[in-house]
């Protein structure tokens, strides 16, 4: 980008599967901005309640959500994930904690912790003059309603359970397409029905499938809207 270009909000929101984590952690490199994954940031919370045997996160007593500190530190290729300071990257991605990140998901009281510790973070990169890519569930709608660039990204459920499938089994967990696809319909049906800042394209988001697109065209599509984006304002 060139020197002058602001520091922007990116929000990438949409379904699992539907490419954002990858999308958003190339556009950020491109940028040299923060990359934050905030479904990480559940999953950690979700790990928090696994670990301490609340296998339904709605049955913990309220105090227990402030005994969890989650963490997210900028790393080589992304972010790692903390937990109470231990790095839960890798713990995160167990298809067990997937289910019951998107179950805490819908507690008022974990939400309203992840959303204050997110804006906290982009806002300390903001002042620093760095823009910051988020993606997640909420964030052009809740997060940061008034973010610079909004992309909500779709794709098939069929697709998305293939690519899932095969992210799966480039960490070992060999599950077959049909539970990768149940897993994904449910966890999508919960994330877009729950009372509190529920899946939902902002108005203003700008719709994108990845069904039949490469990661770099998702990528460069992206990146082809922040640039609009900074011609369009004057520098912060
Ligand atoms: O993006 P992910 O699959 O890692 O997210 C895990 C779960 O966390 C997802 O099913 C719903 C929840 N989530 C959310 O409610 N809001 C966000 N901004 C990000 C994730």
């Amino acid at each position: 980008m060139p020197p002058s270009s602001s520091a922007l909000i990116i929000a990438i929101d949409g379904p699992a599967g539907s490419g954002k984590s990858t999308t958003a952690r190339r556009v950020a490199e491109r940028l040299g901005y923060l990359y934050l994954d905030t479904g990480a940031m559940y999953r950690a919370v979700a790990l928090g309640f696994l670990e301490a045997g609340y296998e339904d996160p709605e049955a913990a007593p309220a105090a227990f959500l402030e005994t969890l500190d989650v963490g997210a530190v900028p790393a080589e290729g992304g972010m790692r994930t903390l937990l109470n300071g231990r790095d839960v990257s890798e713990a995160i991605r167990e298809p067990a904690v997937s289910a019951l990140a998107s179950r805490a998901a819908v507690l008022p009281a974990v939400r309203q912790r992840l959303v204050e510790a997110q804006r906290q973070i982009a806002r300390r990169q903001l002042e620093q003059g760095r823009g910051v890519v988020l993606d997640g569930r909420d964030i052009g709608t809740v997060v940061f309603p008034e973010a610079d660039v909004k992309v909500f990204l779709v794709a098939d459920l069929d697709v998305r359970a293939r690519r899932r499938r095969q992210e799966g089994l480039a960490r070992g967990q060999d599950r077959s397409l049909a539970e990768v696809r149940a897993e994904l319909q449910d966890r999508d049906a919960r994330d877009q029905s729950r009372a509190v800042a529920p899946l939902r394209k902002a108005d203003d988001a700008v719709l994108l499938d990845t069904s039949g697109l490469s990661i770099d065209e998702q990528v460069e599509a992206v990146l082809r809207l922040a640039a609009e984006r900074n011609l369009s304002t004057p520098v912060k």
